[in-house]
C-alpha cells in the first residue's frame, strides 16, 4: 500500500491542543464532541463529576460545560467541580452549563416563565470579543441579531458581579454573558446544532480564538500520528487482527500494514453467516489487491454444528462469539511472535461502555465483537481508532484511498446472517437468505437507493406459505426485506421506498430464488422494534 508519511514537526502531537466537555447529559453532548472535532481538534467528554486530578492530567487549552436535562434550582443537580473556575482556562457553558457556571460563580437562576424550545431571536446589545462579526442579520437599529435553537425552562435571572450581558432576548435577559477578561462566557442557546445558523462560527471563534488551539486534527495528521504511536507502541512485534470486512477492522489493519507491514497478521473467519461472495471480496480486497498477511479460517461447518438446535436469540449470539473466540485464540496460539491484539473499537463505544458500567443504559442485545479476547491471550490490546467517531473512520478511510469501497457502507452485524435468520440457522436457510439478499442490494444501487438508505438486508422466516408458479402449487419460506434511515443507529425509521421498486424486487426474489414463496416488507421503526429482527 502507498502512503506517505510526512511527518513534520509542525503536526506531531496533534492532540496537543485539547478542550474539554464536561457532560451534563444533554442529548447533544456528542454532537458538541463532533462539531469540534470538525473544527479540527482534539477533544474529550467527559462526565461532569471528573476529579481535579484528571482534569489536570488531561491539561485542556479550554473547557465547555454542556447542556442537561436537569434544573440547576433543583438539590443535589450536578455542578462543575470548582477547579474548573480557578484553571486559568477559557470556560464555555451552554444552556444548562451556563446556568451552573453563573450559580456558582454568584448569580441566580430561576424557573421561567415561559419555556422556549425551538427557534428564538439573540439581540447583541454589548461589543465582546466572541461574538463581534458575528451575526445572522440586523435590527433598523443596527443592533446585531443571532438566529439561534433555545431549549430550556430555567434562566439565568441575575449575574455574576464580574459577568456582562452581552445578548438578551425577549424572554431571556441573559442570553449571552461573560466575564471577558477571565475568558468565561455562557450561552443559553445551543450552538451545536444546525438550527443555530452562526453555531459553528461561535465555536470556531472560542477554540481557535479564545482558547487559542491550532486545528491540527485532520485526517492526514490523524492517520500519521496513529502510524508514528503504532511504530512506538509494537516496536519489533507482530499483531493479530480480527479481520471482519467491516469499515472498522478494515481502517484498523490499513494503519497497521502502514506502520509494521507484514507484522500484522489478520485473521478472517468465516463463519457461514457471511453474505453472498463476502469473504471471497475481502480476501481479494485485503489479500491479493492491499497485499495483507491474511489467514482465512474456513469455519462454516463448526459454527453451524456449534449453532444446531438453538432457537434462542441470545444464545445464538453468545455460541457465535464463543466460537470466534475459540477459532482465534488457536490461530493466535500458532503464531508465538504475536504480543499484540488489535481491535476497531472507536471513541462510541468507549462512550457506550461506560454508560453501561455506570448502569445508565439497558442491555437489549449483546452486541458481539471480540472483546473478551486480550484476558485469555495475555496480549496486550491496540485500539487505533478508540477516540475517533465513526464518521472520522470514515474520512480516514477516504484519506487512505477507500480501499473498503462505498458499495459496502451499511453496517453489518458481527453475527451476521445469524440475526436474520430467526430461530434456529440451517445452512439450506443461510443460502436462501444470501440470495434473496444479494438481490435486493443489487436492486438497491441499481435503482440509486442504496445510499438514501441507513441500512438494507433481507430476513429469514421459518415459515411456510402457500404460493402459486405456473400452475403448479409451492409452499415454501418467507422472507422480510427491511431498510431504515438513521443517523446514529439508536432510534430508525422504516424507509419509504417506492413501491415499484419493492414489487420488482419482490418479484426477483420469488422468480429466482429456489425456497421462497412470499416477501413482505418491515414497516417497523425502532423504537419499538429494533432494526436487525433478533
Ligand atoms: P439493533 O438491532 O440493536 O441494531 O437495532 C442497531 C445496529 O447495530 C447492528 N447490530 C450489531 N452489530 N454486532 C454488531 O457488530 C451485533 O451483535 C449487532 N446487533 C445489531 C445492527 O446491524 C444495526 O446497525
Amino acid at each position: 500500500m502507498q502512503y506517505l508519511i510526512i511527518r513534520s514537526k509542525m503536526n506531531r502531537n496533534i492532540d496537543n491542543y485539547r478542550i474539554l466537555i464536561l457532560d451534563f447529559g444533554s442529548q447533544y453532548s456528542q454532537l458538541l464532541a463532533r462539531r469540534i472535532r470538525e473544527i479540527g481538534v482534539y477533544c474529550k467528554l467527559w462526565d461532569w463529576n471528573i476529579t481535579v486530578e484528571q482534569i489536570q492530567e488531561f491539561n485542556p487549552n479550554g473547557i465547555i460545560l454542556s447542556g442537561g436535562p436537569e434544573s440547576t434550582i433543583q438539590k443535589k443537580s450536578p455542578r462543575a467541580p470548582e477547579y474548573v473556575f480557578t484553571a486559568g482556562v477559557p470556560v464555555l457553558g451552554v444552556c444548562y452549563g451556563m446556568q451552573t457556571m453563573a450559580m456558582q460563580l454568584g448569580g441566580y437562576v430561576k424557573k421561567s416563565e415561559k419555556s422556549e424550545f425551538g427557534y428564538a431571536q439573540v439581540n447583541i446589545i454589548a461589543k465582546s470579543k466572541m461574538f463581534h462579526d458575528i451575526r445572522d442579520s440586523e435590527k433598523k437599529d443596527g443592533t446585531p441579531v443571532l438566529d439561534v435553537w433555545m431549549s430550556h425552562n430555567d434562566i439565568v435571572t441575575e449575574i455574576p458581579s464580574d459577568f456582562i450581558v452581552i445578548a438578551s432576548t425577549d424572554n431571556c435577559p441573559y442570553a449571552i454573558i461573560a466575564n471577558e477578561e477571565k475568558k468565561f462566557y455562557g450561552i443559553q442557546f445551543h450552538p451545536e446544532v444546525t438550527h443555530t445558523r452562526q453555531g459553528q462560527r461561535i465555536l470556531k471563534r472560542f477554540i481557535l480564538e479564545i482558547c487559542g488551539c491550532k486545528a491540527l486534527w485532520n485526517p492526514a495528521n490523524i492517520i500519521d500520528d496513529a502510524i508514528w504511536s503504532l511504530r512506538k507502541q509494537v516496536g519489533t512485534d507482530s499483531v493479530i487482527l480480527g479481520l471482519s470486512g467491516g469499515i472498522d477492522s478494515a481502517v484498523t489493519a490499513l494503519l497497521l500494514d502502514l506502520a509494521i507491514g507484514k507484522r500484522l497478521i489478520c485473521v478472517f473467519v468465516d463463519n457461514g453467516l457471511l453474505r453472498l461472495n463476502e469473504g471471497q471480496q475481502v480476501t481479494e480486497m485485503f489479500g491479493e489487491k492491499l497485499g495483507l498477511n491474511i489467514i482465512h479460517v474456513k469455519a462454516a461447518k463448526r459454527f453451524l454444528k456449534a449453532l444446531a438446535g438453538i432457537t434462542n436469540p441470545e444464545d445464538k449470539r453468545q455460541t457465535i462469539g464463543r466460537v470466534f473466540i475459540e477459532i482465534f485464540n488457536e490461530e493466535a496460539s500458532k503464531i508465538p511472535q504475536v504480543k499484540w491484539l488489535a481491535q476497531g473499537t472507536i471513541y462510541s463505544d468507549v462512550i457506550e461502555s461506560a454508560t453501561s458500567k455506570t448502569g445508565k443504559a439497558r442491555v437489549i442485545k449483546s452486541h458481539h465483537n471480540v472483546g473478551g479476547l486480550p484476558k485469555k491471550m495475555k496480549l496486550g490490546l491496540i485500539e487505533p481508532l478508540k477516540n475517533l467517531f465513526k464518521d472520522e473512520v470514515r474520512k480516514l478511510d477516504i484519506e487512505l484511498g477507500q480501499p473498503y469501497n462505498m458499495q459496502n457502507l451499511h453496517p453489518f452485524p458481527g453475527p451476521g446472517l445469524g440475526v436474520r435468520i430467526l430461530g434456529e440457522i440451517k445452512e439450506e436457510y443461510c443460502n436462501i437468505l444470501r440470495h434473496a439478499d444479494a438481490i435486493f442490494i443489487e436492486e438497491l444501487h441499481k435503482a440509486n437507493l442504496y445510499n438514501t438508505v441507513s441500512q438494507a438486508f433481507t430476513v429469514f422466516l421459518p415459515i411456510r406459505s402457500v404460493g402459486v408458479m405456473g400452475d403448479n402449487r409451492t409452499y415454501d419460506w418467507v422472507v422480510s426485506l427491511r431498510a431504515v434511515e438513521t443517523t446514529d443507529f439508536m432510534t430508525a425509521h422504516w424507509a419509504r421506498l417506492p413501491y415499484d421498486f419493492l414489487g420488482c424486487v419482490s418479484n426477483r426474489i420469488i422468480n429466482e430464488v429456489t425456497g421462497i414463496s412470499r416477501v413482505v416488507y418491515d414497516i417497523s421503526s425502532k423504537p419499538p422494534a429494533t432494526i436487525e429482527w433478533e
